[in-house]
């Protein structure tokens, strides 16, 4: 009996360690080069990402951060694989996971790196979990599929999971149903199923826009954690940089479906080197005015059908002069690790 509890123990902590994976020296995790996204629809071509490059590497935090419609969602479900081609098309670009193009690799391969390699968190906890079935069940249900472990064992696993993103009396609420789970409380059943088979990868996309501000902050806090534990790379999406301020390394900040600014978090908070960017700091929702943003950019952002000639953002900024109309900037440092698609950046950091 206890010999074949043992054996049964040795093997669940066996398959439940990730296979060894190959990471590039350098800590390179993913390369994204000149990505475009357009959607072909009935009305005509929205040109959602416009030549998009970043990369992150291994225990890296990138935030990436836009206003709605900036094209944040679209990048990471092209990283994912997940967009319906169509009305997608990926026209340019390359997504290099650990070296590899993820947007020429045979499918099916590409399939088995969703999960255990690079994966995901959505906004929207409710709508991603499955009602109908019990949430230790549907965690379980991965190292079923994944890894092969038997029920009971899955089961553990799922418990082992959910306790460790501090879920209270995870035992006995393995059973209870989504809906039986505060939002929070699902938030940290959907991490713990992105990181069920320990990803080089984790993608959040708006994780915490669904959560009032403690749990929020919590959330961020044990994405963090988890992040340091496993030494993922962390993309973190949000439209909020007052979310992801304390979390994250580098930004990325988005417009358009073009980044036109990325830095270290520290010296863009001190000094932004774009407009744009000056105008979502200074629209932080502030703590003595609860529930209240600034509204410091005036204007919508373009409709991707129609994108403004020039700068995408020159209708909105205070600063546009007529080159900004004509010739659209290129990303460009401005000082060592600091990158601006404006213009006039030496002006706008000095300012
Ligand atoms: N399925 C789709 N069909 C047509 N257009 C889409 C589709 N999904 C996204 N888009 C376009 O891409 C733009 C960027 O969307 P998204 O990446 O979701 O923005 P966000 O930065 O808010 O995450 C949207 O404004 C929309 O115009
Ligand atoms: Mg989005």
């Amino acid at each position: 009996m206890s010999e074949t509890m043992t054996t049964t123990t040795t093997r669940a902590a066996k398959k439940a360690v990730p296979e060894s994976r190959y990471v590039p020296e350098d800590g390179l995790l993913l390369d994204v080069e000149d990505l475009h996204v357009e959607f072909h629809t009935a009305d005509g071509i929205a040109k959602a990402i416009n030549g998009v490059s970043f990369q992150l590497r291994q225990g890296e935090t990138l935030a990436i951060l836009g206003e709605s419609g900036s094209g944040k969602s679209v990048t990471a479900q092209a990283i994912m694989g997940i967009l319906d081609m169509p009305p997608a098309v990926i026209p340019e670009g390359k997504i290099r996971y650990c070296g590899q193009d993820l947007l020429t690799m045979d499918p099916e391969v590409r399939r088995k790196t969703r999960g255990p390699e690079i994966s995901m968190i959505f906004q929207d906890a409710l709508s991603s979990l499955n009602p109908v079935f019990p949430v230790g069940w549907q965690i379980a249900e991965m190292f079923r599929q994944h890894r092969e472990l038997n029920k009971s064992d899955a089961m553990n696993e799922a418990v082992r999971l959910m306790e460790r993103v501090q879920i209270p009396a995870a035992r006995e609420r393995v059973k209870a149903y989504p809906h039986q789970f505060s939002g929070g409380m699902r938030q940290r059943i959907m991490i713990a199923m992105a990181i069920a088979l320990d990803p080089a990868v984790l993608i959040a996309d708006e994780p915490t826009t669904a959560l009032d501000v403690t749990v929020q902050a919590q959330i961020m806090a044990l994405l963090e954690e988890l992040q340091e534990e496993r030494k993922m790379g962390l993309i973190l999406i949000t439209h909020d940089l007052g979310v992801v301020a304390d979390v994250a390394d580098r930004i990325a900040v988005m417009y358009a479906g073009r980044l036109v600014e990325t830095a270290d978090i520290l010296p863009l908070y001190a000094s932004p080197a774009h407009p744009y960017t000056r105008g979502l700091l200074e629209s932080i929702p502030r703590l003595d005015q609860k529930g209240q943003t600034l509204a410091a950019i005036g204007g919508l952002p373009p409709n991707l059908m129609r994108i403004p000639q020039g700068c995408a953002f020159n209708p909105r900024c205070r600063m546009a002069q007529d080159i900004c109309r004509q010739d659209r900037p290129e990303l460009r440092e401005i000082v060592s690790g600091r990158f601006s698609a404006c213009h006039f950046a030496e002006e706008v950091i000095d300012a």
